[in-house]
């Protein structure tokens, strides 16, 4: 068992290992702005947590495919927000506003690539494992964006489709953080199984709370736009919620292109307040979040373990519920 403190050490340290080359400057400026703007380091975080569940000591064979995780999320993230039109990031322009679109379609790509050099630093004898993982992990991640997307022209969607849809985009991410960790770590299969399913559960908790925190949070702590979401048509945990309880109007207010940007996130915010739908996200929130910590217990590790996972999970949704 690896303890916290070593874990934050682990994490600073794998960040310093971040670096990417020189040249051409107008390709990995980007990327070394990204990273040195920092985020909250999750999927790093997690995948040391869990491999420090089953290892005793860290080096490169953990420390690069935890980073390749990050490097992969920011990667994600570039792209997302010319995807999103999204202006603000990290409290910090985005790469599409700060450079131009190509430059973030061509950084992204080679971020991307840069994941791949940095994955496939686990050791060889489980790289067949490793990869097939990252590799499922990504193209699912794909699929999920195109939904998320495809939902936007859609009036209604189902609480079910909507669930599918950030299990693809968010969800298994953090799964695969939580597996590749246990993996290395030396975890066996079952266990390896429970706590994907953790990181599974844990990664809805947290988009339906960054779905949340991005109608009804601070934009100086969540560093993005409030009211987003709204503004972009997305089918949040919140609209598709409001629909199902009745709210249908939300359609003609998501669709109206008439209505001036801060009016129409105040009338949507109107049917939010009017449908209660925000309790009803916290919950669904701490709920969710309760279900990965009993999905992960179910793995052969001692209180200590446990203790770390539930930890972790509440480091991650605290700041919502
Ligand atoms: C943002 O991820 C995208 C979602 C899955 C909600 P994070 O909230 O982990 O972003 P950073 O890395 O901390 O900026
Ligand atoms: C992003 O979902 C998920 C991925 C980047 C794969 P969002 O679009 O909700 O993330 P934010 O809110 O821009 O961080
Ligand atoms: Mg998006
Ligand atoms: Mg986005
Ligand atoms: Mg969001």
């Amino acid at each position: 068992m690896i303890s916290d403190t070593l874990i934050d050490s682990a994490v600073r340290q794998l960040f310093e290992g971040i670096k990417f080359q020189d040249q051409p400057a107008g390709l990995y400026d980007p990327l070394r702005y990204m990273i040195a703007i920092g985020g909250k380091r999750i999927r790093p975080r997690l995948c040391l947590t869990t491999y420090g569940i089953w290892a005793d000591e860290f080096g490169p064979h953990i420390l690069e495919p935890a980073a390749a995780l990050e490097v992969f999320h920011t990667f994600t993230l570039i792209h997302d927000d010319i995807m999103d039109r999204s202006p603000l990031r990290r409290g910090n322009p985005t790469v599409w506003k700060k450079w131009n679109e190509d430059t973030a379609i061509l950084s992204g790509d080679v971020m991307f690539i840069d994941s791949y050099r940095r994955i496939a630093q686990a050791p060889a004898a489980m790289l067949p494992q490793v990869l097939s993982l990252f590799s499922k992990t990504a193209s699912e991640v794909c699929d999920g964006q195109q939904l998320d997307m495809d939902f936007e022209k859609r009036d209604s969607v189902s609480m079910n489709e909507y669930m599918e849809m950030i299990g693809l985009k968010t969800g298994v991410l953090i799964a695969c953080a939580a597996q590749l960790g246990a993996m290395i770590g030396g975890a066996d299969e079952k266990s390896q199984e429970c706590l994907y399913q953790y990181g599974y559960q844990l990664g809805l908790a947290f988009q339906v709370a960054d779905d949340y925190l991005d109608a009804y949070g601070d934009q100086k702590v969540f560093g993005k736009p409030i009211g987003g979401d709204i503004l972009n048509c997305k089918k949040s945990w919140l609209t598709v919620k409001a629909y199902e309880k009745g709210a249908t109007e939300i359609v003609e207010a998501l669709n109206d292109t008439d209505l001036a940007p801060e009016k129409k996130i105040a009338r949507v915010m109107d049917i939010y307040r009017a449908a209660g739908v925000a309790d009803e996200a916290r919950k669904a929130i701490s709920d969710l979040s309760a279900g990965a910590i009993t999905k992960g217990s179910d793995a052969a590790m001692d209180t200590d373990g446990k203790e770390a996972l539930k930890r972790f999970a509440d480091s991650l949704v605290g700041r919502t519920v």
